[in-house]
């Protein structure tokens, strides 16, 4: 690990900053590591890259105000002052242009592109909320703003999508500029409102296990009577090491992997599960997309970023497409409805 730090210094037109702290290495470790050997001692880095000019991805959490004055899941580990900030530009080499979706996408009726698997999946997730014109629709860690703008238009409904990043939710707002959209920069524990129904696609994962309990309080808050939630997670099974979360860390920050009986034990604490799809399949054909974005983009990329974080990128898509291959590392996606619910939930 130590020699990270030398030759994590190379600069590509940004500063280089910081060293991940002890702390961090050690909570990583927690989870990487299941034998919980020993951490490094002190000196011991990560690579981090801050490019100041273009501020940017949801790791922006970690300065934006929001995540500075409260502690956030898993990056609410204290000393974790260490930055990997990235152009968003960069981040947008990994959507689908027309939605600008960054998820697992839906394969099974035929998608054979991400763009295709990323509008079969909007369509999956509209047909399970059973959305009809006049409802509300909160979007949890909405991204570029693509899903909120797809189910508005085609739907009719009133769309607030709430992401922690200032940058990404300014690129979310001109993405969905006429349509029945508002787009927050928000903390997802400063979220307010009733809603009919709530999507959280891929961002589960940011809360962290030890806040679960209250993340799940507050969309419960959130959720009118009779309303519907929608979320799409990833999930790594009792006994299987979460080797995936420590790739992760070099582009999305520090991130928890639940096993679905973690989420199962948590989420039927305040909500009826009403259907749950394995995604796994689908993970592994959108990590070799994900593959294939990098390599036809790696000249663009390597110019925002520098090869290094690139390679680290591809080593992350490759880890889930061996992940997923495997069934180590899964994707569901599962909606969760009131426990005095008696609605049937459509499959597709
Ligand atoms: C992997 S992206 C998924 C984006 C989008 N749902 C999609 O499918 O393209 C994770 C999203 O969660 C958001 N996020 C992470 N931590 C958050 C927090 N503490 N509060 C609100 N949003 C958060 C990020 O800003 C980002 O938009």
């Amino acid at each position: 690990m130590k020699g990270w730090s030398s030759r994590a210094g190379v600069n590509h037109g940004m500063e280089m900053v910081g060293w991940t702290p002890t702390g961090w290495v050690r909570g990583l470790e927690k989870s990487a590591n299941p034998s919980n050997s020993p951490s490094p001692g002190k000196g011991t880095c990560i690579p981090c890259v801050v490019k100041k000019e273009i501020p940017t991805t949801w790791n922006e959490i970690r300065i934006s105000k929001d995540s500075k004055s409260e502690k956030s899941g898993f990056f609410e580990y204290p000393d974790l002052p260490t930055l990997i900030v990235i152009s968003l530009e960069y981040f947008k080499l990994l959507t689908d242009k027309e939605h600008m979706q960054h998820s697992c996408g839906y394969y099974a009726n035929g998608a054979t592109t991400y763009a295709e698997s990323q509008v079969e999946k909007l369509k999956l997730i509209a047909s399970k909320l059973q959305l009809k014109p006049g409802m509300t629709l909160l979007d949890v860690g909405c991204g570029f703003g693509g899903l909120a703008k797809f189910m508005a238009d085609k739907f009719g409904v009133t769309v607030e999508g709430v992401t922690v990043c200032d940058s990404m939710a300014k690129q979310a707002q001109n993405h969905c500029r006429g349509s029945k959209v508002t787009i927050k920069n928000q903390h997802w524990r400063r979220m307010e409102g009733k809603f009919d129904r709530i999507a959280i696609i891929e961002m589960m994962e940011h809360v962290g296990k030890q806040n679960w309990d209250e993340f799940f309080t507050i969309i419960q808050s959130l959720l009118k009577p009779g309303g519907r939630i929608l979320l799409q997670h990833y999930a790594v099974d009792p006994g299987i090491p979460h080797f995936f979360e420590f790739p992760c860390k070099y582009h999305f920050g520090q991130v928890y992997f639940g096993g679905l009986d973690e989420f199962v034990a948590y989420s039927t604490r305040y909500f009826h599960i009403a259907n749950v799809q394995d995604f796994t399949l689908d993970a592994e054909i959108c990590a070799k997309h994900f593959i294939e974005m990098i390599d036809d983009n790696r000249e663009e990329m390597e110019a925002l970023v520098g090869p290094k974080l690139v390679r680290a990128l591809r080593v992350t898509y490759a880890t889930a497409l061996a992940g997923s291959k495997s069934k180590g590392l899964k994707i569901y996606q599962t909606v969760l409805v009131g426990k005095d619910d008696r609605n049937r939930v459509p499959v597709e």
